[in-house]
């Protein structure tokens, strides 16, 4: 088995989420999203439209999920590798570089992302509609 890890917000799920969960897939059969609490993403200045649950309901029904398992805080990414036996971590490059210190325990890899979509934008472009 080899298992994938990334994680997100994943907030009203858009083609780029899509993406980057399907070439997730392609570096091995387990995939398993770390999906941002509520309150984790109010310690970051965020609010999403759907709640974790909800969210967490829509990701599990995509294809190329295996598993959603809670991102509560900044510092559990080591132990979740570790506990989960990961052997990719995967992120869009807009992290690129900022998950290196993972390289220790798994392979680390940055997508390029979707072009031109994004939860913000979404929501942008709804308020101006
Ligand atoms: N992602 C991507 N391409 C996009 C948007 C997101 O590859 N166009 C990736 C991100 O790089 C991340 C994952 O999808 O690895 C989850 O991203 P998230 O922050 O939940 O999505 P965004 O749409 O970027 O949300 P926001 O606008 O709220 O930052």
């Amino acid at each position: 088995m080899k298992k994938v890890l990334t994680y997100g917000t994943f907030d009203m799920l858009h083609p780029g989420h899509i993406n980057l969960l399907r070439r997730a897939k392609e570096y091995g059969n387990y995939v398993i999203v770390g999906l941002s609490s509520d309150e984790f993403n109010a310690q970051k200045g965020k609010t999403s439209y759907y709640t974790y649950e909800e969210r967490k309901h829509v990701l599990e029904a995509v294809r190329y999920v295996d598993e959603v398992i809670k991102e509560e805080n900044w510092d559990q990414k080591v132990i979740d590798v570790q506990h989960h036996n990961v052997d990719t971590f995967v992120m869009g490059d807009d992290w690129k570089g900022k998950f290196d210190f993972l390289k220790p325990y798994c392979h680390v890899v940055y997508l390029p992302r979707t072009e031109g979509i994004s939860t913000t934008k979404i929501k942008t472009d709804l308020k101006s509609k």
